[in-house]
C-alpha cells in the first residue's frame, strides 16, 4: 500500500485518487499521525500552505524517513514535501518569486522517475518558497526557467518535485506518479470492487446486529452508499424515502419502484403538503432552504427512533465544500445537505473517500440502473430553489412538466451526457405573448443548461440553436402558463448553477 501524507494541501486527495486510478491502494495519513507503517510500499508527502522553516510548520520525523530508507522504501516529497525534504536532508529553502501556473521543466538527467517524458514537458506549479540548494549527495534531474531544482534524487532513493503531478494540468503527470509507483515495486491491486468489499466488511463489524436507517433522495450518492450498506447488514437496513412535494415528475414513483425492485425495506413518507405549507409565502433563499432542511429534520429524528445507525451517501467533495464553506467569511450558499440532524446516533458515511464519478463507478457495480447513475445532480431542497420567489402548487406544476421536456429533449439528442446539469427554473415573471390570435400574459422560464467538471466553476452550453428552439416550443405549447422561454448566458463565477 502507499501512503500519502497529507502537509495540508488541497490536493493530498488527488494524490491519494491518482494512486488509486494507478491500481494501487492508497491511504491519506494526516503528518502529526505518520508512522513507518511495516506494509508500506511507498510515501508521497503531499504539498501544503505553509513554509517548512516556520516554527511550527508540518514536518515529520526525520528518523522516520531513515527507518524507510534503511527498509528500501521510496518517498516522494511533492512541493511542500519536495522542499521538507531537502530541508530534512540538508539542503536550503527559501522564498524566493514563485511560480504559479503552467511552467516548462527541463530535464537534466535521464532517471527512472521521468520515464517516458520528454526533455521538455509542461508542468504545473505552485509555489513561492523553493530549494536553492539541494540536498547533500542529491543529484538535480531537472529545472525550470525559475526554479533551479525543480526535482532531485537522494542517494537512498528519495525523490522530490516541486511541481504537481498529481494536477490535471501536469500532462505528464500521471507518468510520473506511475513511474513513482513502479519504483515502489507496489501491488497494482486496488480497484473498485476491492473498496467495495472492504467498506462492506467495515460497515458489517460496525453495526453487527443493529439497525441502520439510511434517508435516500432517489440520486446516485444515496441510492450507492444505502446498496452497500444493504450488502453489509441485510434486512438490518431500512430506507426513509421522503416526498417533499418538491420533487421532478413522476420522481417518487420511479423512485419507490426502484427501491422495490432493489429488495429495500422502505419508509416512504408524503410530507409534500407539509413542505408547501410551511413555505407558503416565503421568498427568500436561504430562508427556503432553512425550512427544507428543518422539516426534513423533524421527520427524519421522528422516523429514526430505535435505530442505532444512520447511514448517510456523503461524498468526498460534500465534505470539502462544507468546510470550505463554514470557514469562508461569507457564506454564498448553505449547500449539501450535511445538515443531518444531530440525533445522537452513530453516522456511517461509507462513501466519504469518494468522488462523483467513482461513487457512480460503485453504483454501476452494484447494480443501480443506468438512468439513475447518469442522472444529473439535483438539489436537496429540490425545485423550491428553481422558483424564483414564491413556491406555490401551480408553479410546481408547470415546473415539472418543462423540466421533464428539458431532459427528454436533451436524452433524445444525446447532449444530456455531454452537459453538467440541464433544467428550467420558472421566474415568477409574467410577459405578454400571443397565442392563437388571444393576447397571454403568463410566465416565463429560464433554461440553465451548464458545462463543468467540478461545479465549482461552470460555463453554459454552446448547444445547437435547433435544440433550443425544440425545447423552447414544446415548453410553450405544452406546459399552460408560460409563454416565454429564456436562455441564460452567465457563466460560474460571477452567476452560480442554481438560480437560488
Ligand atoms: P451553485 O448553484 O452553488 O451549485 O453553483 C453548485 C452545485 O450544487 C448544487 N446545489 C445544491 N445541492 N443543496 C444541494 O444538495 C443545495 O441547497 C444546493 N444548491 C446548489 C447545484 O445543483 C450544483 O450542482
Amino acid at each position: 500500500m502507499l501512503c500519502v501524507v497529507d502537509l495540508g494541501s488541497q490536493y493530498t486527495h488527488l494524490i491519494n485518487r491518482r494512486v488509486r486510478e494507478l491500481g494501487v491502494r492508497g491511504e491519506i495519513i494526516p503528518w502529526r499521525d505518520f508512522k513507518p507503517r511495516e506494509d508500506v510500499d511507498g510515501v508521497i508527502l503531499s504539498g501544503g500552505p505553509r513554509s517548512v522553516y516556520e516554527e511550527d510548520a508540518p514536518t515529520i520525523d526525520r528518523s522516520y524517513l531513515d527507518e524507510l530508507s534503511d527498509r528500501g522504501v521510496p518517498v516522494l516529497g511533492i512541493c511542500y514535501g519536495h522542499q521538507l525534504l531537502a530541508q530534512l536532508y540538508g539542503g536550503r529553502v527559501e522564498r524566493g518569486a514563485g511560480e504559479f501556473g503552467v511552467a516548462t521543466l527541463y530535464l537534466r538527467a535521464r532517471d527512472q522517475i521521468f520515464k517516458g517524458l520528454r526533455r521538455r514537458e509542461k508542468v504545473w506549479m505552485s509555489h513561492r518558497d523553493q530549494v536553492v540548494e539541494p540536498p547533500g549527495g542529491s543529484k538535480v534531474l531537472a529545472y525550470t526557467r525559475n526554479t533551479r531544482i525543480a526535482a532531485f534524487r537522494l542517494p537512498n532513493g528519495f525523490y522530490g518535485v516541486q511541481f504537481h503531478p498529481e494536477v490535471k494540468h501536469t500532462p505528464r503527470g500521471r507518468k510520473v506518479l506511475d513511474n513513482f509507483l513502479t519504483i515502489c515495486r507496489a501491488r497494482r491491486d486496488w480497484n473498485m470492487m476491492g473498496y467495495a468489499e472492504e467498506k462492506i466488511e467495515e460497515v458489517r463489524r460496525r453495526v453487527g446486529r443493529g439497525k441502520v436507517l439510511v434517508a435516500v433522495s432517489g440520486g446516485v450518492d444515496s441510492m450507492t452508499a444505502a446498496l452497500l450498506m444493504k450488502r453489509a447488514v441485510g434486512d438490518g437496513l431500512e430506507v426513509l424515502f421522503v416526498n417533499t412535494g418538491l420533487l421532478r415528475e413522476d420522481e417518487p414513483k420511479e423512485v419507490l419502484n426502484i427501491l422495490k425492485r432493489m429488495g429495500f425495506r422502505v419508509r416512504y413518507i408524503d410530507a409534500s403538503y407539509e413542505f408547501l405549507k410551511a413555505l407558503r409565502g416565503v421568498v427568500d433563499p436561504e430562508e427556503k432552504r432553512r425550512i427544507i432542511a428543518e422539516k426534513f429534520a423533524e421527520i427524519f429524528s421522528r422516523e429514526s427512533r430505535g435505530f442505532e445507525f444512520i447511514g448517510q451517501g456523503t461524498i468526498y467533495p460534500d465534505r470539502i465544500e462544507s468546510a470550505a464553506s463554514s470557514r469562508a467569511a461569507h457564506r454564498i450558499k448553505s449547500h449539501h445537505n450535511v445538515v443531518m440532524p444531530d440525533t445522537g446516533r452513530e453516522l456511517i458515511e461509507p462513501l466519504s473517500g469518494l468522488y462523483k464519478d467513482e461513487v457512480r463507478e460503485l453504483a454501476r457495480m452494484l447494480g443501480l440502473p443506468r438512468k439513475l447513475v447518469e442522472r444529473h445532480p439535483f438539489p436537496g431542497p429540490g425545485l423550491a430553489i428553481r422558483i424564483v420567489g414564491e413556491v406555490t402548487e401551480d408553479k410546481l406544476r408547470m415546473l415539472r412538466k418543462a423540466d421533464k421536456i428539458v431532459e427528454e429533449e436533451m436524452r433524445r439528442s444525446g447532449y444530456y451526457r455531454k452537459v453538467w446539469q440541464a433544467f428550467p427554473v420558472l421566474l415568477s415573471l409574467r410577459s405578454v405573448g400571443v397565442q392563437g390570435d388571444r393576447r397571454t400574459y403568463e410566465y416565463m422560464i429560464a433554461l440553465r443548461i451548464v458545462k463543468s467538471a467540478d461545479a465549482m466553476t461552470a460555463s453554459f452550453a454552446k448547444l445547437p440553436w435547433s435544440l433550443m428552439e425544440k425545447i423552447s416550443s414544446r415548453i410553450v405549447n405544452e406546459v399552460e402558463g408560460v409563454n416565454r422561454v429564456l436562455y441564460d448566458v452567465t457563466n460560474k463565477p460571477p452567476a452560480t448553477i442554481e438560480f437560488e
